[in-house]
């Protein structure tokens, strides 16, 4: 039997087999001693005395259960602590928490499962396993009288999760926006500040720690996603899988959108965001947004995270801090520890599943404004024609050159009585002479805008890249608008990118 481990109320012995939680502590075992169980080890060894108070028994940390028991850790266990048998915990009747900071859907859903119908609380940092499988797991829990808490599986640091359970669940929540991913918010960041790439920030980031060297899930999107399915099915009370939520990463960002938001006091960041709509629906979305720098979300930089919500009854609410990191995120986990234990001391146990049946997805979010930038389509390669000099501060900024000139920006002005390009080949042809090398850059611009208004796009400013290429200003539209109408041009223009610019 491995004795109990760490100071204070940590080392005092084992009570006697059998015995209440009360009488011989409350036994935890841990899967997991990497980034974030290390924190918790050294959290658990040094509070002991004052934990032990809050909860009125001592933790005594039984077991922790690794895969590669030799590997340096900085922390150094006593003798029989560590272990690779998974059995070591979940066949321990003594352990009556378990601390699940591994990561990754399996075993650790697996163990988690066992762990539950065998009767013992859990703790878990996992945002993939809650998000996948949250509902089972806290149907289990439910069923088998023990609980189940995931505070540090969104925003690390920052306590969101209970007050999504507690605070916030008196009222409705209308919708929420999120700043979850430190990794992207961090290169977004350095784009803005420094006006580097979103490769040369990507390597910054690793090379500072703040994105693993497989940075997919990350500036993909996916953590984002499955951060978002976990809170906006609180919110909405709704079941919700991070494959249903539409999710575009960081990896098409260039200085040029960076640019543009900023000569418009945008701010561009990575937004997870959720909406409960009229019909009933939730929108659940995870992509590059702008934002008004006086939005609460504008100022969140480098890799601190921040959660907005509003509701009908309590307004706007925000929740900031450092979403990652061994210590803020091993805080989190014994939050969650110590009302576990608390409740074995009590022999109650709280966990319910958040939702009775899976949301409604909306389809498409409400008419948004959108930043679009296009590129040469099919026939009309070459067009808007690349430009001598950049002409806009965006292409100032991008182009490094030296002045902005006149035609700034080739804004448009509205679409007067030029003549309309209409549907069909006709339209077609109308457009790429309107497109042909000659014309100079700005008349180019305003042939397209106007084409686009034809077609619906209700284009509030058009201006030219150098290189080629354009960038759009959109007022309120619905996707299927904004694809009809770029379909509607794909001859000329193809979408390069396309970032709703949010209110
Ligand atoms: N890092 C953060 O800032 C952060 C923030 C919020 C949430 N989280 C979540 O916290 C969890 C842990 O993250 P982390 O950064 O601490 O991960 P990590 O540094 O990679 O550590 C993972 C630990 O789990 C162990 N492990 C992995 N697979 C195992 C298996 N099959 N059996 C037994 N042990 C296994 C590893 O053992 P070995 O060391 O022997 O390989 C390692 O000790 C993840 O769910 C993550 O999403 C992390």
């Amino acid at each position: 039997m491995a004795e109990p481990v760490g100071k204070g109320g940590l080392s005092d012995p084992v009570g006697k087999p059998g015995a209440s939680p009360g009488d011989r502590g409350i036994g935890v075992g841990i899967f997991g001693l990497g980034t974030v169980g290390t924190a918790v080890w050294r959290l658990l060894a040094e509070g002991g005395p004052h934990l032990a108070r809050q909860i009125g028994a001592p933790l005594r940390v039984r077991r922790v259960v690794v895969r590669h028991p030799d590997r340096p850790r900085g922390v150094t266990l006593p003798p029989g602590v560590l272990s690779t048998d998974p059995e070591a915990i979940l066949g321990d009747p003594e352990i009556d928490i378990v601390v699940e900071v591994m990561g990754g859907l399996e075993p650790a859903r697996e163990y988690v499962a066992t762990a539950l119908a065998r009767g013992k609380s859990v703790v878990t940092a996992n945002k993939e396993l809650i998000s996948y499988h949250g509902h089972e797991l806290l149907s289990l829990a439910a069923a088998a009288g023990v609980d189940l808490f995931w505070e540090a599986s969104v925003g690390g640091g920052i306590p969101i999760i209970r007050p999504l359970r507690e605070h916030l669940a008196p009222g409705r929540l209308r919708r929420l926006l999120g700043i979850v991913n430190g990794t992207t918010n961090f290169i977004l960041t350095r784009m803005a500040r420094e006006g580097q790439t979103f490769a040369a920030a990507l390597a910054d980031a690793q090379a500072a720690g703040y994105a693993e060297a497989d940075p997919r899930a990350d500036v993909e999107g996916h953590d984002a996603a499955r951060k978002l399915a976990i809170l906006a099915g609180m919110a909405f009370h709704a079941q919700l899988s991070p494959d249903e939520i539409p999710t575009v990463g960081i990896t098409g960002i260039t200085p040029v959108e960076i640019a543009w938001g900023q000569g418009r006091g945008l701010t561009l960041k990575l937004v997870a965001q959720a909406e409960r709509l009229p019909d009933g629906t939730v929108m659940a979305r995870v992509e590059p947004a702008f934002l008004p720098l006086d939005h609460p979300l504008a100022r969140v930089e480098g890799a601190m995270n921040a959660i907005w919500v509003e509701g009908v009854e309590i307004g706007e609410t925000l929740f900031y801090g450092p979403g990652a990191g061994g210590l803020p995120t091993a805080t989190a986990v014994i939050a969650d520890l110590l009302e576990a234990a608390r409740h074995r001391r009590l022999g109650i146990a709280l966990s319910r599943p958040w939702a009775e049946g899976r949301a409604r997805v909306a389809q498409e979010p409400p008419p948004r404004r959108y930043y679009l930038r296009l590129e040469p389509g099919a026939v009309g390669s070459g067009w808007p024609e690349p430009l001598a000099a950049p002409v806009s501060p965006v292409a100032a900024r991008v182009g490094g050159a030296t002045s902005p000139r006149e035609a700034v920006a080739a804004r448009t002005e509205p679409a007067g009585d030029r003549p309309g390009p209409g549907p069909g080949p006709a339209g077609a042809a109308w457009a790429r002479q309107e497109a042909a090398p000659g014309l100079a850059p700005a008349a180019q611009i305003r042939a397209l805008a106007e084409r686009f208004r034809q077609h619906g796009l209700p284009v509030v400013s058009a201006e030219p890249l150098p290189g080629g290429g354009c960038i759009l200003e959109v007022a309120e539209v619905t996707q299927q608008e904004m694809a009809a109408a770029l379909a509607k041009a794909s001859d000329v223009v193809g979408l390069a990118i396309q970032i709703p610019i949010l209110g």
